[in-house]
């Protein structure tokens, strides 16, 4: 939800902002800007992309080795030039970029305006650099004290750099609820931050998170950084393990199929040394001091949202199926608003992709207030739910930069199953032979995975067939319902149909109105438990003459003969065919939305990483 770069140094500022801006793009695409100090301000900003950032400011070719950038994903305020960051204090001399939400800044504009202050824009952000600006003549304190004492003030969250033309060889961040990272160049003068690491990995790895409520003042040589109670605090340097080849596109026309096509490999590493299966063992090594409480957990609570909560719904299935613990998966912004009961001893499982989604943060910060413990399942190490649970597993699917999610959903589908198994085996809910049936399998995921894969041509075939359809149903039974519901997902994010997920037995209790030659309904259909049960669903659709595209075992005879077409995916354990089965929905999806002429790493109005409510 907005992406935010800043850096100071002996580089040309503008190209460096250029760029990370276009890695953090996925964070947001409504409008981008960039403020520039050299010997003046200047502030260049348009609505659309990055590219379109660059086109306008073409000829200006800004100077400078100072300056901030930023990408929009619109909260206050439509996506339009004047709305677009940075933003700048009335008398010019100060600009502003900020990711997050100020909630009090109507108030605290209703104030500003009293006292004379004119707004170019309609956002909260505008609202806080003349927020600044009043303190620093009221106090008649240097910058870093005006952003201090403003920050008292503020309710909401943030992630901010702010730049004066008077103090130009400074940079102040500070943060709350919204991440920053910064950056420490090899000579130790120059220091890059932004949202998060994409924008700085290939300068340096040494970097310094920001924690909530710190303010760090940049200069060329120095970095300081102290709490917003103005206690000083010394920097924590880590080193980031991130290639700069695993941010890029390597080949692919797009992120998302690049993304698509690792999975292999992101499910092997998420799975590597945890995996024993010759031992008939499963070890998180994140998940030790808090072990013994999640295997006497009485209740075990999954929250998330969007693909993030699909994979809970599946580690539902497969908890309550191997370890017998009972298992309730909830939309974070649902729970945290709803008054549930949460109980001392209760488990948490905090999925997020990204670790940064507000809701999630905050349903897991009142679990964590009464007495939950709380596993955090993150792909961005060192990310805020990460670094808000008692303990966790990374998921270790690398960088993921397409906004619909794929390979961090199976990724995260493998840790989930791991946890699932572990448990079971502490709990001795299952038995020796089927805990070594089961890891032997997951063993062979990644290959079957890459024979998933296989079937691209055929999805792209089929894909140009139902390109133009305007719904889509997505069914599916057990274990594979959370698909249904995860493909249905991926259709309508990237290619704009509208797609709804089932169980198939539901169907007959509405959706099957909906039924006609026009509807194009995927149905998945492996072989497992509820085989029959499905087919007569399949036969319940073609009695209503709907499209069938079913997704089957490898071999089936059966299903071939009465739909119209099939994709066939390997046989596996019915609880890791989700792994699978999600595989040609992916591509489905992708060929449609490319079809379509739609940006299928950007889709309109999404962003990747919602640090906003
Ligand atoms: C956004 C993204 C989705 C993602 C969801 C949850 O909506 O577009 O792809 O599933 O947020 O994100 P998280 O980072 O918490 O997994």
């Amino acid at each position: 939800m907005c992406g935010i770069v800043g850096y100071i140094g002996n580089r040309k500022v503008y190209p460096l902002l250029i760029k990370g801006l276009k890695r953090l793009e996925y964070r947001g695409y409504d409008s981008a800007g960039v403020a520039i100090l050299n010997g003046g301000l200047e502030v260049f900003k348009k609505q659309g992309k990055v590219s379109e950032l660059e086109d306008f400011v073409a000829a200006a070719k800004p100077h400078g080795t100072v300056g901030i950038g930023h990408t929009r994903w619109a909260t206050h305020g439509e996506p339009n030039d004047a709305n677009a960051h940075p933003h700048q204090s009335s008398n010019g001399d100060l600009a502003i970029i900020h990711n997050g939400i100020i909630e009090n800044y109507s108030a605290l504009k209703q104030d500003l305006l009293n006292k004379g202050h004119v707004f170019q824009s309609e956002t909260d952000s505008e609202v806080l650099i003349h927020f600044i600006e009043e303190i620093q003549k009221m106090h008649d304190c240097d910058l870093e004290e005006a952003v201090r004492l403003a920050l008292t003030k503020v309710v909401g969250a943030y992630a901010i750099i702010v730049i004066s033309k008077q103090d130009p060889h400074q940079l102040i961040a500070a943060r709350k609820g919204s991440p920053l990272v910064i950056g420490i160049g090899k000579d130790k003068n120059e220091f890059f931050i932004a949202s998060d690491a994409t924008p700085i990995i290939e300068y340096t790895n040494e970097v310094v998170y920001l924690n909530d409520n710190e303010i760090a003042l940049l200069t060329q040589n120095e970095l300081k950084i102290k709490s917003i109670e103005d206690v000083p605090t010394t920097p924590y340097i880590q080193i980031l393990d991130m290639e700069l080849q695993s941010i890029e596109k390597g080949g692919y026309d797009y992120f998302m199929l690049k993304e698509i096509f690792e999975q292999p490999n992101s499910i092997r590493d998420a799975m590597r040394g945890r995996l024993l299966a010759r031992k008939n063992h499963v070890q998180l090594g994140g998940i030790h001091k808090y072990l013994q409480n999640l295997i006497d957990a009485p209740r075990i609570i999954i929250i998330g949202c969007g693909t993030s909560w699909h994979a809970g719904l599946v580690a539902e299935y497969i908890i309550e199926d191997v370890a017998r613990i009972p298992v309730e998966v909830e939309y974070a912004s649902e729970f945290r608003y709803r008054n549930p009961v949460i109980n001392k001893g209760d488990a948490v499982i905090a999925i997020s992709q990204s670790g940064e989604t507000a809701d999630t943060l905050a349903a897991l910060e009142l679990a964590k207030s009464h007495g939950a413990t709380i596993y955090g399942v993150c792909n961005v190490v060192g990310s805020s739910i990460a670094r808000a649970s008692h303990e966790g597993a990374y998921i270790h699917a690398g960088p993921e930069i397409g906004v619909a999610s794929t390979k961090a959903f199976t990724a995260q589908v493998v840790v989930l199953s791991l946890m699932g198994l572990m448990l079971a085996k502490h709990r001795k809910t299952i038995s020796e032979h089927q805990l070594s049936e089961i890891l032997l399998e997951l063993e062979r995921i990644p290959e079957k995975v890459e024979k998933a894969l296989k079937s691209n041509a055929q999805i792209e075939y089929i894909a140009d067939i139902f390109k133009d359809a305007r719904n889509f149903l997505y069914l599916g039974r057990g274990y594979n319902f959370p698909v249904a519901l995860e493909g249905a997902l991926k259709l309508k994010e990237i290619s704009y149909i509208h797609a709804e997920g089932y169980p198939a037995a539901e169907m007959k209790h509405g959706p099957i109105a909906l039924i006609d030659e026009e509807m194009p309904v995927v149905v998945i259909a492996t072989r497992d438990s509820s085989y029959d049960k499905i087919v007569s669903n399949i036969q319940e659709v073609k009695a209503r003459k709907g499209k069938v595209i079913a997704i089957v075992s490898e071999g089936d005879t059966l299903i071939p003969t009465m739909v119209d077409h099939v994709i066939e995916v390997p046989m596996t354990h019915e609880m890791l065919m989700p792994l699978l089965s999600v595989i040609p929905l992916q591509l489905l999806s992708y060929h449609i939305a490319l079809m379509r002429g739609c940006n299928v790493d950007q889709p309109r109005n999404l962003a990747k990483s919602v640090t906003v409510e």
